[in-house]
């Protein structure tokens, strides 16, 4: 039987993958998205998310939008140079025509709440996006952690940064959040950070193979992912010369094929306070903080079998 997930996105060239790779492939069950504020404003991944499910003949998929700002911080606008590089790996709209679907009318909070109330098969919630929107129905729902089976987040770092040198944009994208997401007390937390996708790099012959398939998965990730190797040439050349991450499809990538990636049992909190260090993930690599590990941390991942996944799954021979 195909497992069950929700992806919670900020739709966005990786998020998009991580959307075509979970509606597409047999062994997984994709039953909604769930929309928030992150690379660009909340409607925008909404619009993008519904545009992306269109495209591909999965406009069956509901989606339903979230949170339009950090649960605590309003004094936090994604500085204009992230905004900018954030904008330039993700476009308001995104190069798949426009959609006629429309937007669910309950709210991400709803559905989530909801559906894990009511769920009767295990279903994995997989945010790839700041966690505005987990953490909101961790504060609603005192049940919800516990009905959760398992979460598979995209972000972090330990020897990476991205949106600073310190932290990962999804954590930092809303901290307060993140913080309480980790210490929630969920069964089972697989992350998913920069040490791990940066060791799956996809590249321009990939591109290029992916739209040599024809189909409008294959073309579609082939421009999503062509245009952020784009800005990694001009911005954060990658080991690979043109080639990128594709943060968020890995984490989807890893519930197909837990081999992908390789994972440390560790302890994982969130820093909210540091003048230099607000979102960082401290991961404890060494035990040293005296707190049980919560968390399977990934640090390394199969750059060739992701590839493979992607091209094997938007040819339709998954
Ligand atoms: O740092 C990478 C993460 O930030 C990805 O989820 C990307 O989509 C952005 O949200
Ligand atoms: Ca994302």
């Amino acid at each position: 039987m195909a497992r069950k997930l929700i992806l919670d996105v900020d739709t966005g060239t990786d998020d998009a993958v991580a959307v075509m790779l979970a509606a597409l492939h047999p062994a997984l069950e994709l039953i909604g998205c769930t929309t928030v504020n992150g690379n660009i404003p909340v409607t925008s991944c909404t619009d993008n998310t519904l545009r992306v499910l269109e495209h591909i003949g999965r406009g069956d998929i509901p989606v339903y939008e979230g949170l339009a700002r950090p649960i605590v911080r309003r004094d936090f606008p994604i500085p204009r140079t992230v905004n900018d590089a954030a904008g330039k790996y993700h476009p308001d709209a995104l190069p798949v025509p426009a959609t006629t679907l429309r937007k669910q009318s309950a709210s991400a909070i709803e559905f989530l709440i909801e559906t894990y109330r009511a769920a009767t098969d295990p279903i994995v919630l997989v945010p790839v996006a700041p966690l505005s929107n987990i953490a909101a129905c961790i504060a609603l729902d005192p049940k919800f952690v516990s009905r959760v089976p398992e979460i598979v987040i995209m972000g972090g770092g330990h020897a990476l940064g991205n949106v600073t040198p310190s932290a990962e944009f999804n954590i930092w994208g809303d901290p307060e959040a993140a913080a309480s997401v980790f210490a929630a007390g969920f069964e089972k937390i697989t992350l998913v950070p920069l040490d791990a996708t940066h060791r799956a790099l996809i590249t321009a012959a990939h591109c290029r193979a992916l739209h040599a398939l024809g189909t409008p998965a294959g073309q579609a990730a082939s421009a999503f992912i062509g245009h952020r190797i784009a800005v990694h040439d001009a911005h954060q050349k990658q080991d690979i010369a043109h080639s990128t991450p594709v943060h968020d499809a890995l984490a989807v990538g890893f519930l197909i094929d837990p081999a992908l990636i390789t994972t440390r049992r560790l302890h994982v909190a969130v820093e909210t306070h540091g003048a230099l260090t607000v979102g960082r993930t401290v991961i404890d690599t060494h035990f040293r903080g005296g707190q049980a590990p919560n968390c399977d941390v990934a640090f390394d991942a199969d750059a060739e079998g992701f590839a493979q996944l992607l091209l094997r799954t938007f040819a339709g021979q998954a």
